[in-house]
């Protein structure tokens, strides 16, 4: 895709789409500001170049416009991370955005009501892509996490800019998943977590066509064990999915790929941060006992075998790392990975969602090579599956 730089940015208005999807509580208090840090060099980049920013992005998934999934609340941090006013519309399309967009000074930066007030967003309605676009000369798409929708600001609206191109987070993001996965320095492992399988088959099917080790964890692996004819007690099985799993272990095998499954497990009596627990070996988990980490063997193991790599992969947690006793194995991994970085240069990789969570409560975030901000679209890269928000931008 092309990239920034490459046009000429002085009092141009460039409509930016970011992925300004952050949490809020219920006060309407920002509760990680990660997405909008994200979004920042690209937008600096362009306001020192002399542009005029149009700023997009949704919030959630409203029906139709609701206060509580408004932009506002992100003003007051995007104007102090950014060193200039950032002046808010009521809307993201219509009149008075109209004006607000032709006052800009170079410098200055719009942002936009959140995009999905309207059903048009999602529905990519060319008439509203056209709307949105009519206020910027070009568009910079920096949504690396809405990537993977096709709607009228991150798709559509490329329809009606030119040129349209990649911002820099968009352009980190593919750098590491989708260069650094193509060609990898070997040995290559990934990490494959979370609680179903049925969410992973994708990935681990494209993976396994990649990597030289497979490490499994986290609730998916029950129902591998319980393909292999071994007891799971009350753990989560998702029995639709046996076969299947059977089919990639026998798939890891042909394509001499090392798939190491736990060899011991952390049980619980029951679903709760205070249940009893004791470990036990992955083959023996006893009736009414549910299995909700991995043991300290199995850490060991997947950590030599962590030992020998140069690029890693990771996506989901080992297990139950919201519960304190049952966030050893989530965390081990976060370590490992945090330690070859700083002190083997190995490439490592956070692939989204939960596992972001994890590196992030342990205070790791830092020490990786990349994290990426996207769950969704991560997800769907690692699939081998194209993203439209990246397929609709011009090539140079
Ligand atoms: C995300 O949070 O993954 C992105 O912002 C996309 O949001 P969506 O799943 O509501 O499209």
């Amino acid at each position: 895709v092309g990239t920034l730089g490459e046009a000429d940015l002085k009092g141009k208005k460039v409509f930016v789409r970011a992925d300004l999807n952050v949490p809020l509580d219920d006060a309407q208090n920002i509760t990680d500001d990660t997405r909008i840090r994200a979004s920042v060099p690209t937008i600096k980049f362009l306001l020192e170049k002399g542009a005029k920013i149009v700023l997009a992005s949704h919030l959630g998934r409203p029906k139709g416009v609701t206060p509580k999934y408004s932009l506002k609340p992100l003003v007051p941090r995007l104007s102090e991370l950014l060193g200039v006013n950032v002046v808010m519309a009521n809307d993201c399309i219509g009149e008075e955005v109209e004006k607000l967009a032709a006052a800009l000074p170079e410098g200055g930066v719009l942002l936009l009501e959140n995009v999905r007030f309207y059903k048009e967003e999602e529905k990519n309605d060319p008439e509203f892509a056209k709307k949105l676009a009519s206020v910027a000369d070009l568009y910079v798409n920096d949504a690396f996490g809405t990537a993977h929708r096709a709607h009228a600001s991150t798709e559509g609206v490329t329809k009606f800019l030119k040129p349209s191109v990649a911002g820099f987070l968009m352009q980190k993001e593919l750098d590491y998943l989708v260069g650094a996965v193509a060609n990898p320095k070997k040995p290559f492992a990934a990490i494959v977590g979370g609680s179903k399988v049925s969410t992973k088959i994708g990935v681990i099917e494209s993976l396994l066509a990649k990597v030289d080790i497979l490490i499994l964890g986290g609730g998916m692996i029950y129902t591998f064990y319980k393909a292999q004819g071994y007891a799971v007690g009350k753990s989560l099985v998702e029995e639709d999915k046996l076969e299947l799993a059977t089919s990639l272990i026998e798939k890891a095998k042909a394509k001499g790929v090392s798939l190491l499954l736990p060899t011991d497990i952390v049980v619980a009596d029951k679903f709760a941060p205070d249940a009893e627990s004791k470990i036990v070996p992955a083959t023996a988990i006893p009736d009414d006992w549910m299995g909700l980490d991995v043991g300290p063997d199995a850490t060991k193991t997947f950590n030599e075998a962590l030992d020998t790599t140069q690029t890693i992969i990771w996506n989901g947690p080992m297990g139950v790392f919201e519960f304190e006793k049952f966030a050893a194995g989530t965390e081990a991994i976060a370590k490992k990975l945090a330690e070859l970085t700083t002190s083997k240069g190995v490439t490592t990789i956070i692939g989204g969602g939960d596992s972001v969570a994890a590196v992030e409560k342990a205070g790791l975030a830092d020490k990786m090579s990349h994290i990426s901000t996207g769950g969704g679209a991560s997800l769907e890269l690692l699939e081998g599956k194209p993203l439209p928000g990246v397929l609709a931008l011009d090539e140079a």
